[in-house]
């Protein structure tokens, strides 16, 4: 059943370019630059006339909301709020009958987000849920439901279920922008196509995964870490420190890149090493200047970067290459890397992976 990986947590890390690919089919059809989700029926004239997005989630699952975000602002125009489930449901949200509430759970299960949602629900919302498990609470009682089809998860740390939700968010977000025509026709395409190319340059990268082994031995001994991203890529950041605390139970933080030099900048030296993620793109030169600015500092800087970057190399203390993508899609591209660096740390600590102390798969309680 591990497919003779070690635990199951590696194969389904390993899974993703298949349950990323899975997900898209028969949604997206990049010949004819279309996407077409069947089973969700919100009105285009809803679409239209939207007041906000809030996205709703937990841990892994709010952090896929926190990359949805950029999409739906840009691709839409339209204001996005997103909330932690069990801070949105105590708080009294501005929500009504304009208002498109998401629900992102893979398990369905989760019970804060379960209690967010009937909170939406009764407000008069409409509500979406993009989950994995079939006739799960969740995806009964949302009014919509995009399935991500990425099949049982048993590993604890979530993996494949998050480039699962990112894939149902892209979809949506395309889908909506065509609905909209908030995009033109060439940009969408464009985006369409790029979509479509992700399983293929996941896939590729997994066979790098020898290279992020040697990183993870190399500095399973620190006792701190410090990730750090901008824009799409900060999200990123803070599911990456997530997945390692979570199986190695190293300390690590997850930070916007800018925010460094409002705080955490006192705590670098050399025995804290900052993960970076710095893909090619717009915001490049500017986290360029934040690993100056923290290797100043002693810092050591462990750098997610584009497989075509030529400067990177004398920037950084160690690199992780990916392969090229636009800086919107590149989510997809830059959290594999992450997941596997928790992977292999715990597993060069011996830490029990798939079962981690004190974690539950499915939090069905407050
Ligand atoms: C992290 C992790 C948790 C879950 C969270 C929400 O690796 O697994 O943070 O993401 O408990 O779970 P779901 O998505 O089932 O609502």
């Amino acid at each position: 059943e591990k497919d003779g990986y070690k635990h199951f947590m590696l194969k389904e890390i390993f899974e993703q370019p298949r349950t990323i690919e899975d997900t898209l089919k028969g949604r997206v059809f990049p010949d004819e630059a279309r996407v077409y989700v069947e089973e969700v029926k919100i009105e285009t004239k809803f679409i239209k006339d939207l007041s906000k997005i809030c996205i709703i989630g937990c841990g892994t699952s709010y952090n896929a909301g926190l990359v949805a975000k950029f999409l739906f602002e840009k691709f839409l125009r339209v204001t996005v709020e997103v909330d932690i489930a069990s801070e949105f449901r105590y708080r009294e949200p501005v929500i009504d009958n304009k208002t498109l509430v998401i629900v992102i759970s893979q398990s369905g299960e989760t019970a804060d987000t379960l209690a967010a949602l009937r909170l939406a629900n009764k407000k008069g919302c409409q509500t979406l849920a993009v989950c994995n498990v079939m006739e799960s609470s969740i995806s009964r009682e949302a009014q919509h439901v995009i399935y991500t089809r990425c099949g049982p998860e048993i590993g604890v740390a979530s993996t494949k279920a998050f480039t699962g939700q990112l894939t149902a968010l892209y979809i949506l977000a395309l889908d909506w922008a065509a609905k909209k025509e908030s995009l033109s026709k060439d940009v969408l395409k464009e985006y369409i196509k790029e979509l479509w190319s992700i399983p293929v340059k996941v896939g590729d990268f997994l066979k790098t995964s020898d290279n992020v082994k040697e990183v993870a031995k190399n500095f399973s001994a620190k006792r701190d870490f410090l990730y750090l991203g901008r824009h799409v890529n900060f999200p990123i950041a803070l599911e990456g420190a997530l997945k390692l605390k979570e199986i190695s139970y190293i300390h690590a933080e997850g930070y916007a890149a800018g925010e460094m030099k409002h705080g955490p900048i006192a705590l670098i030296d050399e025995s804290m090493p900052i993960v970076a993620i710095a893909p090619l793109g717009d915001v490049y030169e500017k986290i360029l200047s934040n690993i100056s600015e923290a290797k100043a500092r002693g810092a050591i800087v462990i750098a997610v970067a584009s497989e075509n970057d030529k400067e990177i190399k004398q920037k950084s203390d160690a690199q992780i290459y990916v392969p090229a993508t636009s800086e919107l899609f590149s989510p997809f591209i830059t959290v594999i890397p992450l997941q596997l660096l928790a992977y292999f740390v715990a597993e060069v600590l011996g830490k029990d992976v798939d079962q981690p102390r004190n974690l539950a798969k499915s939090v069905t309680v407050e």
